[in-house]
């Protein structure tokens, strides 16, 4: 169809999968392997530098990859023993190993960036944070673009809720698009890469679409304006304290 950016997690249970009809592509040759951005995340229980590094070997064996593009820190689970310095120092020998490209967080706050960033003698590529026009991330985001950082917004349509936004939908139909490709055109253009999940054909086909479109100016002022304040994933034990206040 089109899509050359994947997204999976080891929490997700299906790099097995995920390598396997990777591997049917390439095989087909219809996709060449450098032209796709393979990106997986270490489980929380498993962010202990050693237990890590397992981890990673690991997901590099799942999905049948000489090597992981982008590699996330899934949580900064520091209460299942996660260390800016030791995590990250085990990532960055598996850059040297050849094992991932890059290194990424993921629902990593601003201090957390900072420490990750001082601790860690490589680059951090990515912060994959929930992002959509209910969770607007502004501060977060102004952070990332002046390091340098790739934000990766997930749950970019805000789980489906955010298509149903009265504003959205009005939005949608003066510009004859999607509500979906709405919120996914806003958020590309703040600079962000927005990764939604789908299942159906059509889906598929109108998210990819939707890179391909422009809001006029005014509706993306209108979006920014939304008052409503809503964050859909907040597991326990391993979300950043932040988050409760
Ligand atoms: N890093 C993290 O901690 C974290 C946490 C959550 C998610 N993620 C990542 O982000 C991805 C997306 O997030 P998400 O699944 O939470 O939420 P989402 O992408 O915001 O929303 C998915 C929902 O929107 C529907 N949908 C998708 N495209 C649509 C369209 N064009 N028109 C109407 N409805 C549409 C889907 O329905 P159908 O299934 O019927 O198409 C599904 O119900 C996940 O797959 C995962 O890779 C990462």
């Amino acid at each position: 169809m089109g899509y050359r950016f994947i997204d999976t997690a080891q929490a997700y249970r299906n790099e097995k999968a995920v390598g396997e009809g990777i591997a049917e592509v390439i095989n087909s040759g219809k996709v060449k392997r450098e032209e796709l951005i393979v990106a997986t995340k270490v489980f929380p229980a498993n962010i202990r530098p050693k237990a890590a590094r397992r981890a990673i070997y690991k997901s590099q064996k799942s999905l049948n990859l000489e090597y992981i593009d982008l590699m996330y820190v899934h949580y900064p689970a520091f209460v299942l023993g996660y260390s800016h310095k030791k995590t990250l120092g085990v990532f960055s020998e598996l850059v040297d190993e050849g094992v991932i490209n890059n290194i990424g967080v993921s629902n990593f706050t601003i201090k957390m960036m900072e420490d990750a960033i001082e601790s860690c003698d490589k680059p951090i590529f990515a912060n994959q944070i929930e992002h959509h026009p209910y969770l607007q991330q502004k501060e977060l985001m102004e952070y990332l673009k002046q390091k340098n950082i790739a934000l990766i917004s997930y749950s970019p349509l805000g789980r489906g809720k955010v298509l149903d936004n009265i504003l959205i939908k009005n939005i949608a139909e003066k510009n004859k698009m999607s509500s979906a490709q709405v919120c996914l055109s806003w958020l590309i253009s703040k600079g962000a890469y927005p990764i939604p999940k789908a299942s159906s054909f059509d889906h598929l086909k109108d998210n990819l679409a939707a890179g391909k479109l422009i809001l006029p100016s005014e509706d993306i002022q209108q979006i920014d304006e939304i008052s409503i304040s809503k964050r859909y994933i907040h597991p326990p034990v391993v979300s950043p304290k932040e988050w409760s206040k």
